[in-house]
C-alpha cells in the first residue's frame, strides 16, 4: 500500500544559529544627557524628548530577563559615547564600570554579545568639533573611543558593530538635515560618509590587533530596489545605481575590513521616472491598499531575500543586524516576523551564509525625530512604571528560538 506521503512544511534553521534582538542606547537607556540628541531634544530641535526612555540604564536586568524569556542566546545593544567620554579627553571610569557590569550580566546568562560602538548618538564635544564631516574626529577621537573601550569590556564582546547605519546617518543629519547636525550640506555628507568608512577601518584593525580571533563588522541600512515599470529602461538603470550606493557602496568602501556583514533591512521601494527627468521619485506607497508599517513602511518581505542573495557575492557570513515593524496591532508583527524569517531561510536554502537574525526591537522605544509612538517592541513598556510585558509575538518569538525552526502551524498560517 502507498503511504500518504506529505512534506514536512516546518522551516528549520541550521544548528547554532543566532537569535536575539537589538536596541541603541539613546533609545532605551533614558537621560543620555551629554549626547547631541539629548541636546537637540532640549533645545526643541527634535519634536520629541526622550527623556528617561525605557530607564533601561537602571533595568538592564529587566530587559535580560525578557531576552531569556524569550530563549534568545544574543543580544545586540549599544555603548554610549556620550557617557564615556563626556568631555574631551576625560574618561567616565563609572560610566564604563556600568557597562562592565551589564555585559556581563549577558555573560552570565550565557547571552551572546553583539556590541555597537556608535549608533547615531554622540557627545556634544565631538558636535561641536564638526562631528563626523571632521576627519579628524573619525581617524582620532573615534579611535580614542573605541580603544578605551576594548580595553575595557573587549573580553566581554562576541561580535563588534563599529558604526550603524552610516547612510542613514549622513542622509538624515547632512541631505535632509532632520538629525544632529541638522545641515543640509553635499559637501559634508560626502566628507562624513568617507570618514564613517575611514573609522571603521581603524577601528577594525584596532579590534584585530588585540583580539586575534575578533569578530568585527557593521550594520548596514539595506533596502530592496525595484523599479516602477518592468521594462523602462532608465527605471532600470535608477535601480542599478540605487542599489550600488545604498547597498554596496560603504562595504565596497570597508573591504577586507570586515568579518561578517551586518545588513538592517525594513522594506522595499520602488524607482520611477517622472517625465523625462534623471532624477528617480519613489513611488508613493501610501495611496492604495498596499500592506504598510505605523510609519508607512512597505511590508515586502521577499526584499530581504533578493537583498541576501546580491550580498552573498560578498562572500562574507551575513547576520541580519535589525529587521522589524512599527505595528500597533501586534499580529502585524507575529506575521512580520514569520514572513521574513520564511526568506531568511530559503536564502540559506539558497546558499547563502546567514547566521543570526536580531528582530528591532526588544522593547517600544524612542524612535528618534518620531518619539515614543512607533512601537517597534516586542515587548512594550509602561513609561510611568517602566513595567515590561511580552507581547504574544514576543512570545511567538520565543517559540521559534527556542526550537530553532518555525513550526508548520505557523508557516501555513501566514502563507
Ligand atoms: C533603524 C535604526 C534603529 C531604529 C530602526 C527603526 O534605521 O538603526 O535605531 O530607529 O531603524
Amino acid at each position: 500500500m502507498l503511504k500518504n506521503k506529505t512534506k514536512d512544511a516546518t522551516l528549520r534553521f541550521p544548528k547554532g544559529f543566532l537569535w536575539g534582538t537589538a536596541t541603541a542606547a539613546h533609545q532605551v537607556e533614558g537621560n543620555n544627557i551629554n549626547s547631541d540628541w539629548w541636546q537637540y531634544e532640549e533645545q526643541g530641535k527634535i519634536l520629541y524628548r526622550s527623556g528617561r526612555a525605557c530607564d533601561s540604564y537602571n533595568r538592564f536586568k529587566d530587559d535580560h530577563d525578557l531576552i531569556e524569556k524569550m530563549n534568545n542566546n544574543v543580544y545586540r545593544l549599544s555603548i554610549e559615547w556620550a557617557r564615556i567620554e563626556p568631555e574631551k579627553g576625560k574618561f567616565d571610569h563609572e560610566a564604563m564600570k556600568h557597562y562592565v557590569e551589564v555585559l556581563s550580566d549577558l555573560k552570565k546568562r550565557e547571552i551572546k554579545v553583539m556590541l555597537t560602538l556608535h549608533h547615531f548618538s554622540s557627545p556634544t564635544w565631538i558636535a561641536a568639533l564638526g562631528g563626523w564631516a571632521n576627519h579628524f574626529v573619525a581617524i582620532y577621537y573615534f579611535r580614542r573611543y573605541a580603544k578605551f573601550v576594548l580595553e575595557n569590556v573587549g573580553g566581554l564582546v562576541d561580535f563588534w558593530v563599529t558604526i550603524n547605519e552610516p547612510g542613514v546617518y549622513t542622509d538624515q543629519g547632512y541631505d535632509k538635515g532632520i538629525w544632529p547636525p541638522m545641515q543640509v550640506n553635499y559637501w559634508k555628507a560626502f566628507l562624513c560618509y568617507v570618514n564613517m568608512a575611514f573609522a571603521h577601518r581603524l577601528v577594525y584593525r584596532l579590534i584585530h590587533k588585540k583580539i586575534r580571533n575578533a569578530q568585527v563588522g557593521l550594520a548596514m541600512n539595506v533596502m530592496s530596489f525595484a523599479s516602477y515599470r518592468k521594462h523602462k529602461l532608465m527605471e532600470l538603470l535608477f535601480v542599478h545605481f540605487a542599489d550600488r550606493f545604498v547597498n554596496h557602496s560603504f562595504y565596497d568602501l570597508t573591504k577586507h575590513k570586515h568579518d561578517f556583514l551586518g545588513i538592517n533591512y525594513y522594506f522595499r521601494v520602488r524607482l520611477k521616472q517622472k517625465g523625462h527627468s534623471l532624477v528617480p521619485e519613489v513611488e508613493d506607497v501610501t495611496e492604495g491598499e498596499r500592506e504598510l508599517s505605523d510609519v508607512g513602511w512597505l511590508i515586502y518581505p521577499h526584499g530581504l531575500y533578493d537583498v541576501l542573495m546580491d550580498l552573498a557575492d560578498f562572500k562574507e557570513p551575513i547576520y541580519i543586524t535589525e529587521n522589524g515593524i512599527a505595528a500597533e496591532d501586534d499580529t502585524k508583527r507575529e506575521k512580520f516576523i514569520v514572513n521574513h524569517l520564511a526568506e531568511i531561510y530559503h536564502a540559506i536554502k539558497g546558499g547563502v551564509d546567514v547566521r543570526g537574525y536580531f528582530h528591532w526591537s526588544l522593547l517600544d522605544n524612542f524612535e528618534w525625530e518620531k518619539g515614543f509612538s512607533p512601537k517597534f517592541g516586542l515587548a512594550s513598556v509602561d513609561h510611568k512604571t517602566f513595567e515590561r510585558k511580552l507581547k504574544p509575538s514576543g512570545i511567538l518569538y520565543g517559540e521559534i528560538a527556542k526550537n530553532n525552526c518555525i513550526a508548520e502551524e505557523l508557516v501555513k498560517k501566514y502563507q
